[in-house]
């Protein structure tokens, strides 16, 4: 078979590869290429158009190492990370939202205690974390894994001032009690613009768009037998909400982070100023195998 033009290459491309015999790899590589050509067709792009595009990605690839991960940004900013989150991630009654992971989780955070401060002697204003972990439609989920982490009072995160701070800070992982409870103290995160002095932000700004996500802090959260949780919690009021720019916000995710006066904290602590007061509680759902056998 020789001699395509724009009226026949489509299928010769879909005839050469319906010989693959994983049949998922079959499918995702003719959805790829109808969708692909479709694309080319609508758009028409010139040859210089096509190479721009060739060169675009070329570049987001070469941005991209173990501290930067130009294509996820991408991803989130063209809203496919939420789509994906949102297909594989259904959600019973109950059960708290999830949201993009984003490029900041660090694997290995320092353990901490209840109420243990994990600013790491970052200024900002004082802010206590206090939640409870449940099983959806059950109880206290005692000894669940909670890992959190959030940007400064500048929108920094720790990775991305390594060289200044020289150490992990505002992420830790924590143990939820026999109530199921947590609770930590650190400082009020700030909004911030993603990382956009690369082909993103060229995107971006060529789009019309700002770079910024409101402020939130994130959570990870396990326990055996439940689905892993990925989600934040947003601050109300912040002037991001309705424009982040990966689209990751949901009403159920936003709370008051409420300004409290100097005194008794809610962790009973004495405190000298004025805090902050974020408590959320989170539902962890089943997972499908382990509540049929349940
Ligand atoms: C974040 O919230 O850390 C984040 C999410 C997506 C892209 C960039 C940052
Ligand atoms: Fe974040």
């Amino acid at each position: 078979m020789r001699n395509f033009n724009k009226n026949t290459i489509t299928d010769a491309v879909l005839e050469r590869i319906a010989g693959a015999t994983d049949p998922r790899i079959r499918q995702v590589s003719e959805a790829l290429v109808r969708h692909l050509h479709a694309f080319v067709r609508e758009v028409r792009p010139t040859q210089r158009e096509w190479e721009y595009g060739i060169d675009f990605l070329t570049r987001t690839g070469h941005m991209c190492d173990d501290k930067r991960q130009e294509f996820i940004l991408l991803s989130d900013t063209l809203g496919v990370s939420m789509l994906v989150d949102a297909i594989n991630h259904p959600v019973p009654e109950g059960a708290t939202e999830t949201t993009v992971l984003g490029p900041f989780f660090v694997q290995a955070a320092p353990e901490k205690q209840p109420g243990d401060d994990i600013s790491g002697g970052m200024e900002g204003d004082a802010m206590i974390v206090t939640g409870s972990v449940s099983s959806v439609g059950g109880g206290p989920l005692a000894g669940s894994v909670v890992d959190v982490w959030h940007s400064d009072d500048d929108g920094y995160y720790d990775v991305q001032q390594f060289d200044k701070i020289g150490d992990l800070a505002m992420r830790a992982r924590f143990h939820t009690d026999q109530n199921g409870n947590f609770h930590f103290w650190s400082i009020k995160p700030a909004a911030y613009p993603i990382p956009h002095d690369g082909p993103v932000g060229e995107m971006l700004e060529a789009q019309g768009r700002h770079p910024w996500r409101p402020a939130h802090v994130h959570f990870m959260i396990s326990a055996p037998g439940y689905e892993q949780l990925v989600t934040h919690v947003f601050v109300a009021g912040d002037e991001y909400l309705d424009s982040d720019v990966v689209f990751g916000v949901k009403d159920s995710l936003i709370r008051e982070f409420q300004r409290c006066p100097a005194g008794r904290a809610p962790d009973g602590r004495m405190v000298d100023g004025d805090f902050f007061h974020l408590n959320y509680d989170f539902g962890l759902k089943q997972i499908a195998s382990s509540a049929r056998a349940a």
